[in-house]
């Protein structure tokens, strides 16, 4: 399907999914929201794709959901539309795994679609901020929720109080980010973890990032209880003989997601 708002390409296993709307710092409206939830959700479904990363440009992930669009909504539209709802739990469902490839400013929306994918990894220009307290009104699509799950308390209500932003080495020292890369060197980077990611079993990937996830809704006995149910599970895969037996006779292994 052609988009208007993002560019997909897909090469050897990982699907890459560039945020487009330069002339906004791909600021997020209706269009791109819909369209990257129908390209994450095409991609889930492409048995070729086993790992996916969303970027911007250099300038920009995301600086935010669109303000022109928002800026004279009323109450009763934002609810009855459910405004970003939809779209937003699509891509939250997608299975397979998604790293975000920050570069420049991820702010409002923006930071929470880069707090939506699994990981991210960050330039060392890369900005994150929840701004939206400046425009009267707070996060709309979880940035309160994830971003106090990710930094903790202390720094999620300095940036979510204040808006102020925080700088690529903050973001990693408090645990949003995964890495920080130079500039110049995202793009290659946030591919070649996608593909070591594409390289694994795809049954354990997804079983890996079930767990996690699973953490964030449920308390530590049942996490732990969901997590052995799962790794026992594995041991009826062919990808799990396959995997230990590689490692045993010390060959790389061939993985073929059964
Ligand atoms: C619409 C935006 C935009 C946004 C930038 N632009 N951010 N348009 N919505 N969120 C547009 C500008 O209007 C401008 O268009 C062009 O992009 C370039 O931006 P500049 O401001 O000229 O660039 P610069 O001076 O470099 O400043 C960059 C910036 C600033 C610091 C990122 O643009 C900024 O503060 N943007 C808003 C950030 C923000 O408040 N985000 C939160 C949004 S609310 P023109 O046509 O003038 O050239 C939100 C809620 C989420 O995200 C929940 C939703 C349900």
């Amino acid at each position: 399907m052609a988009f208007e708002t993002i560019n997909v390409e897909i090469d050897d296993s990982v699907a890459l999914i560039t945020l487009n709307r330069p002339e906004a710092l791909n600021a997020l409206n209706s269009q791109l929201l819909t369209e990257l939830s129908k390209a994450l959700a095409e991609a889930d479904q492409n048995d070729k794709v086993r790992c996916i990363v969303v970027t911007g440009s250099e300038k920009a992930f995301a600086a935010g959901a669109d303000i022109k669009e928002m800026s004279e909504k009323s109450f009763v539209e934002m609810y009855l539309s459910d405004y970003f709802g939809t779209e937003t739990d699509q891509i939250t469902k997608t299975r397979k795994p998604i790293i975000a490839a920050v570069s420049g400013y991820a702010l409002g929306g923006g930071c929470e679609l880069a707090m939506m994918c699994d990981f991210i990894i960050a330039s060392d220009t890369a900005k994150f901020g929840q701004p939206e307290i400046n425009l009267g009104v707070i996060a709309g699509i979880g940035g309160t929720q994830r971003l106090t799950r990710a930094v903790g308390k202390a720094k999620s209500m300095d940036m979510h109080l204040t808006g102020r932003f925080m700088e690529a080495e903050e973001a990693e020292r408090s645990g949003l980010v995964s890495r920080v890369v130079p500039a110049k060197k995202l793009k290659e980077e946030a591919l070649s973890a996608a593909q070591k990611i594409a390289e694994k079993s795809q049954v354990s990937v997804i079983a890996a990032k079930e767990a996690v996830n699973r953490s964030f809704e449920t308390t530590l006995a049942e996490g732990i209880q969901f997590e052995r149910r799962l790794f026992n599970g594995l041991f009826a895969t062919e990808d799990q003989k396959e995997g230990m037996a590689a490692f045993l006779e010390k060959r790389e292994p061939q993985f073929r997601d059964r």
